[in-house]
C-alpha cells in the first residue's frame, strides 16, 4: 500500500446537476468488480430518487474518489429489522484508479463521524458484503466492522457477509 497523506471527508449530495453529482457519475471499478457494486451513474440516480436515501460522495482533498448510499429505510439492506435504528450502507465505491491507497478505510471512518452528527439517533451501520471480496472485507474489518457470522443469499454474485457496526458503542450493553 502506498503512504497517503489525503485528508478524506464525506458530503451529501443533492442536486443531480452539480460538480459532484458529475464527478461520482465519471467514478469507474475495475471490469470483475461491477458485479459486487453496479454502475455507480445508475447508483447514484437511484438514490436522488429515494426519499429514504442519502446519496455521499468521499473526497480526498479535494478530489472525489468515491460514493456510497446511506438507506435509511427500516428493513433495509438484510431485509428486516435490526431491532435498533438503523441504516445500510450500499453501493460503496472507491474509484479503481484510487484503491489501495486506504481511501475505503478512511472513508468508512468519516461515514460514521457523519451518522454521529447528522442522524445520531442511528444505533448501527449495517453492510453485506459478498463472500469473495476480500479487499471490501477487509477494507471494512479494519474501519471497525464485525461479521455477525450471518450469511446473505438475496445477492446476485454469491453469499454475502453481514457486517455492522455500532455507532455508539459507549451506550450499548
Ligand atoms: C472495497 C473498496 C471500496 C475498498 O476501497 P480501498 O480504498 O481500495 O480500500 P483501502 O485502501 O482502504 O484498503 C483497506 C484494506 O483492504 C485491503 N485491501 C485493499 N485493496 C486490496 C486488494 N486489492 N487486495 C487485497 N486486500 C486489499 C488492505 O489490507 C487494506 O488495508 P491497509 O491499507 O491497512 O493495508 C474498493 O476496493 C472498491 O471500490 N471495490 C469495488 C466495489 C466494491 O467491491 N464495493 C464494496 C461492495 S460491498
Amino acid at each position: 500500500m502506498s503512504a497517503v497523506t489525503a485528508r478524506v471527508r464525506v458530503e451529501p449530495i443533492v442536486d443531480p446537476d452539480s460538480t459532484a453529482a458529475r464527478a461520482v457519475r465519471a467514478l469507474r471499478v475495475a471490469p470483475d468488480q461491477y458485479r459486487y457494486v453496479g454502475d455507480t451513474a445508475f447508483n447514484l440516480g437511484d438514490t436522488l430518487r429515494d426519499p429514504m436515501s442519502e446519496a455521499i460522495a468521499v473526497i480526498a482533498d479535494d478530489a472525489i474518489v468515491g460514493f456510497y448510499r446511506l438507506d435509511f429505510a427500516p428493513n433495509a439492506v438484510v431485509g428486516r429489522s435490526l431491532g435498533m435504528p438503523s441504516v445500510g450502507l450500499r453501493a460503496f465505491v472507491i474509484d479503481h484508479r484510487q484503491q489501495g491507497r486506504g481511501y475505503g478505510r478512511m472513508a468508512m471512518n468519516a461515514c460514521c463521524d457523519d451518522l454521529r452528527a447528522r442522524h445520531p439517533g442511528r444505533e448501527v451501520l449495517v453492510l453485506t458484503v459478498n463472500c469473495i471480496n476480500a479487499p471490501a472485507i477487509s477494507a471494512y474489518l479494519k474501519s471497525g466492522f464485525i461479521d455477525t457470522g450471518e450469511l446473505f443469499h438475496g445477492g446476485s454474485a454469491g453469499p454475502q457477509h453481514v457486517m455492522l457496526q455500532f455507532l455508539h458503542p459507549h451506550t450499548t450493553t
